[in-house]
């Protein structure tokens, strides 16, 4: 048995009613609250009505799975976008080694924090480990190739010239409307290449522990795998 109930102006999901148990019924009511599928696009505003109850409701459970399920939540509502405000101002990105790629910050994320990038043509976003919060990245215009790396050493530590072993998990060209998602478990490197028509996007980014001393590492990576079936690749911690 369902039932339809609007979560913002004009945009209503579909849940699934249950009769038994309370923390039960909260867990199934979640698991089943899907977008409706005819329902098509939503404005910016009726984005924020929807995800900020929702990221509260998830925000909570910071284990593997539980970041899986809120990222890939928010995630299929900013899917649904259409348009985005344009943030107050625009500051360098400071995660380039040239000019050229810059972020904006929209103000309404309550658990959450919209940033908006942009990237002149050929720039790039260094490769960086995103060590106290998870991101939903979206696509909203131009191309960018994303590539996504998880340590696979035994020590993990930021120690800036260590030589460490990454894996590749994601090589995407993140286009309008697609998504990528970084986790603290999963895909929690990640770097941007600007096409040569540059690109755009969202970052909606949750803080889940205090930021450590040391900031945001960044890491080089070797170009050729060491291990090319399992994406195994020599790289270093830069600064
Ligand atoms: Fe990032």
């Amino acid at each position: 048995m369902t039932e339809e109930i609007e979560v913002a102006d004009g945009f209503f999901v579909k849940r699934r009613k249950i009769v038994f148990g309370t923390a039960a019924s909260m867990a199934f009511a979640r698991l089943f609250m899907m977008p409706a599928a005819a329902q098509g696009t939503m404005s910016y505003d009726q984005f924020l009505k929807a995800a900020n109850p929702l990221a509260k409701s998830l925000i909570g459970d910071t284990s593997t799975a539980g970041q899986d399920e809120y990222l890939h939540s928010i995630a299929a509502l900013a899917a649904r976008v259409d348009a985005v405000p344009d943030p107050v101002a625009w500051n360098d990105s400071t995660q380039s080694f040239t000019p050229g790629t810059e972020i904006g910050f929209t103000p309404g994320g309550e658990s959450f924090t919209v940033l908006h990038w942009r990237m002149a043509p050929n720039t790039e976003i260094r490769l960086h480990r995103h060590d106290y919060g998870n991101v939903v990245t979206l696509g909203l215009g131009g191309e960018a190739r994303v590539r996504n790396f998880e340590v696979v050493s035994e020590n993990k530590d930021y120690v800036p010239g260590n030589i460490i072993k990454v894996r590749k998990t994601v090589d995407q060209q993140l286009t309008a409307g697609n998504i990528n998602l970084v986790s603290l478990d999963r895909n929690n490197i990640h770097g941007f290449i600007a096409g040569p028509d540059g690109a755009h996007g969202l970052d909606i980014t949750t803080r889940l522990k205090p930021r450590p001393e040391y900031g945001t590492p960044y890491l080089g990576v070797r170009t050729d795998a060491e291990d090319d079936i399992r994406q195994i690749y020599e790289a270093e911690w830069q600064t």
